[in-house]
Parts: C-alpha cells; sequence; structure tokens
C-alpha cells in the first residue's frame, strides 16, 4: 500500500563518497594476501623482536637508498635521537634546524640536552633556508639539521657547502622523504647520518610504529645497532647506556612487502600532484612547486592561502578531509617557551603555519577524486 509518510522519511541518497584525507583502507585492499602471507612467516618463526625480516629489510632499504647501510628502529624518533648519539650532540650544543617540522626533529636535539636553534625557511619550498644558516653558526654548533618536509628536498649543495666550511655534520631528517631525489641522487646519504619514519600514513609506512637510521659510516651503523638494543652487542655485556629502540619483526617483514611498490606508489602520487596542477592552477592558491633540483617524493602536497580556514571549512562540509601541517612552528609551541622566542622570530615559518592546508594524496587517489576536490576549491574561491 502506497505511504506517503514512508516516501517523505526516506534519507537523500547521497550522490557522492567522502575523499579521505588519507585511505589506508585502499592501499591494504591491494596487498592485503602479500602482507597477510609475510606476517604468518614471521608469526611462524616467532622472530618477533628484530630477525631475519628486519635484517632483509635493511639491506632493501640501504640498497633503495643508496646507502652502505640502514639500521631498523621503533620510531623515526628514536632513530633521529640516536643519530645525535652519533654525533656526540649533548648538553651545551646547539644544533641548527627548522622550526616548521614536526615536533619530534626538535625532540631528537632535546632528548641529548641540546638546544634547538631555529632558522627560517625559504617561502617557496618550506625548507630551511641556506641564506639564513650561516649566521646562525657559533661556536657551540655542533650540526646543521634540516628536514626535507613533505618528501621535496632541501637545499643540500648550498647546506653541505657551509658545513664544510664550518667542519659540521649534517643530519638529514628524512622522515617525509622516502625515495625523493636530489639532483638524481636518492635522499638520505647527502649527510653523516639521516632518520626515516615508517608511521602508517608516510609514503612507505609500517603497521604500526618503525624507522631506520640511515649512514655510509661503517662504525655510526655498529653503534646506532648497539644503542638500540641496550647498548649490547653480545647479550647481557652493555657497553654504554642504551635503549630499547627496536625494530618489531612483523614490522620488517611488513615494510619489506611495502618496499617493493614504493617506487610505484611515489609515481603515483606525482601523478596526483601534476593533476592538482593542472587542475588548479588557474586558482588564487599558491601551489607547491619542486625546485629545479628536487623530485619531491609527494608525501604531503601542500597549497597555501590566507583565507586557509575558511577553505578548509568549505572543504570539510564537502566530505573532502584536509589537514595542517603543521599550525604552529615549534618556536611558539609551550614545551620550547624556555627558548624565549616571540611572535614575529620566524616570519616566514609563522606565515606557511597560517596558511598551509594539505590536501589528500595518496597513489590510490582516482582522477575523478582529484577532480572533486579541485572543483570544491574552485567553487569556494567563486563564493
Ligand atoms: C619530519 C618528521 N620528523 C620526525 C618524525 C618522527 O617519526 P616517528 O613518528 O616515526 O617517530 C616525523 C613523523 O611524523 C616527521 O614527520
Amino acid at each position: 500500500m502506497f505511504n506517503a509518510k514512508l516516501l517523505t522519511q526516506r534519507k537523500p541518497v547521497q550522490m557522492t563518497e567522502n575523499i579521505p584525507y588519507l585511505d589506508l583502507p585502499a592501499q591494504m585492499r591491494g596487498l592485503r594476501k602479500e602482507v597477510d602471507a609475510a606476517i604468518a612467516r614471521t608469526l611462524d618463526r616467532c622472530t618477533f623482536c628484530l630477525g631475519p625480516d628486519v635484517v632483509q629489510f635493511e639491506k632493501d632499504f640501504a640498497r633503495f637508498c643508496g646507502a652502505q647501510h640502514a639500521v631498523g628502529f621503533n620510531s623515526g624518533t628514536s632513530a633521529l635521537h640516536v643519530a645525535m648519539l652519533l654525533l656526540g650532540a649533548g648538553p651545551g650544543d646547539e644544533i641548527v634546524t627548522t622550526p616548521f617540522t614536526f615536533v619530534a626533529t626538535s625532540w631528537a636535539i632535546s632528548y641529548v640536552g641540546a638546544k634547538p636553534v631555529y632558522v627560517d625557511i625559504e617561502d617557496a619550498t618550506f625548507n630551511l633556508d641556506p641564506k639564513l644558516v650561516e649566521r646562525a653558526i657559533t661556536p657551540r654548533t655542533k650540526a646543521v639539521m634540516p628536514v626535507h618536509l613533505y618528501g621535496h628536498p632541501c637545499d643540500l649543495d648550498a647546506l653541505l657547502e657551509i658545513c664544510r666550511k664550518h667542519h659540521l655534520p649534517l643530519v638529514e631528517d628524512a622522515a617525509q622523504a622516502h625515495g625523493a631525489k636530489y639532483r638524481g641522487k636518492t635522499v638520505g646519504t647527502f649527510g653523516a647520518v639521516s632518520g626515516f619514519s615508517f608511521y602508517p600514513g608516510k609514503n612507505l609506512g609500517a603497521y604500526g610504529e618503525g624507522g631506520a637510521l640511515v649512514t655510509n659510516n661503517a662504525d655510526f651503523a655498529a653503534r646506532a645497532r648497539a644503542l638500540r638494543e641496550h647498548g649490547s652487542t653480545r647479550r647481557y655485556y652493555h657497553d654504554e647506556v642504551g635503549f630499547n629502540y627496536r625494530m618489531e619483526g612483523i614490522q620488517g617483514a611488513v615494510l619489506g612487502v611495502k618496499l617493493g611498490h614504493l617506487a610505484r606508489w611515489n609515481a603515483g602520487r606525482r601523478r596526483v600532484a601534476h593533476r592538482y596542477h593542472e587542475l588548479l592552477a588557474d586558482t588564487p592558491l599558491q601551489l607547491p612547486r619542486e625546485a629545479g633540483y628536487a623530485e619531491s617524493a609527494w608525501h604531503l602536497f601542500v597549497v597555501r592561502h590566507p583565507r586557509r580556514d575558511e577553505l578548509k571549512q568549505h572543504l570539510d562540509a564537502r566530505g573532502i578531509g584536509c589537514a595542517l601541517h603543521y599550525p604552529l612552528p615549534l618556536h611558539l609551541q609551550k614545551c620550547y617557551a624556555s627558548l624565549g622566542h616571540k611572535p614575529g622570530d620566524f616570519p616566514v615559518a609563522e606565515k606557511a603555519a597560517r596558511e598551509c592546508l594539505s590536501l589528500p594524496i595518496y597513489p590510490e587517489l582516482t582522477d575523478g577524486q582529484i577532480e572533486r576536490v579541485a572543483s570544491a576549491i574552485k567553487e569556494f574561491f567563486r563564493k
């Protein structure tokens, strides 16, 4: 029997699916069998902490980076912490670094009791501005630590030149830059040591936490292996105070499988970035561009506009996920109040923090989804 009430109660048909900011389930669908098999092998062997899957992944990841050594860690933060220890950084030392990054870059410095000395960033790349680095160097400077932010390599030649002149090591925070290239060479081996993160949303993400320290220095690699395992090379003999920073066997197995897909995934991210460029070229947004020396890993696609907050609301309301990387630079974070900074100290970073908006970017993003993001942005600017 016809029931008019039923008709009026019907929910409106949703014409479009939400576009998540990050779609790990989409990646999982294409991988599930392969990772299930790899995890099952680890379970059968019960090699849960380090073990053969981690050893194999370390070899494969070192090769991928063009490095002599990769040492698996339980996070990017712990890898960077140990990098600081390898350089002998400690209380009274200063590390020149960027205020516009995820906080863990600075944690590594703070954990060893050293002081982060911030230098402003370049407007175009969001990375440490080499022109400003030299004037921040003092007799207490122990190292320079740039970040390849959003997967875009920093200006390594310029930074290495300054480091050579002042006899300082460079530490690359490559946490977001798996497979990014500087003048054709994969980042991670330009400095004395580098740290990668395998946090799940990264271009190469674990199924949990993970990280790696990469270096061409055999002594550094050996000491990093000891430090991550309670400061020991022989069980129950401890040469120095160490940490439990071991990579889990299951993460080594998962990362080993995923590493085989990374080049293709990075190419997929590049496709998305190019399509955004085509579709958004005539909008008032400032789009992220690759510098002449750079092949970005396109970890994030970060656009800029002074009306960023309104634009984010507009996209949120249309089911389009977007995010802020990062809303507050490190020199203005409460945890670093003791450094005595104030608004205006690093104006380029502060402006970037006010204007940045990260759009969805992942290899599984379809052309239709990219077009929907772009048309929602165009609609915003027409309003
Ligand atoms: C630039 C940067 N450095 C360091 C880290 C720390 O890595 P993890 O989260 O694996 O400890 C991250 C992770 O988000 C990062 O983005």
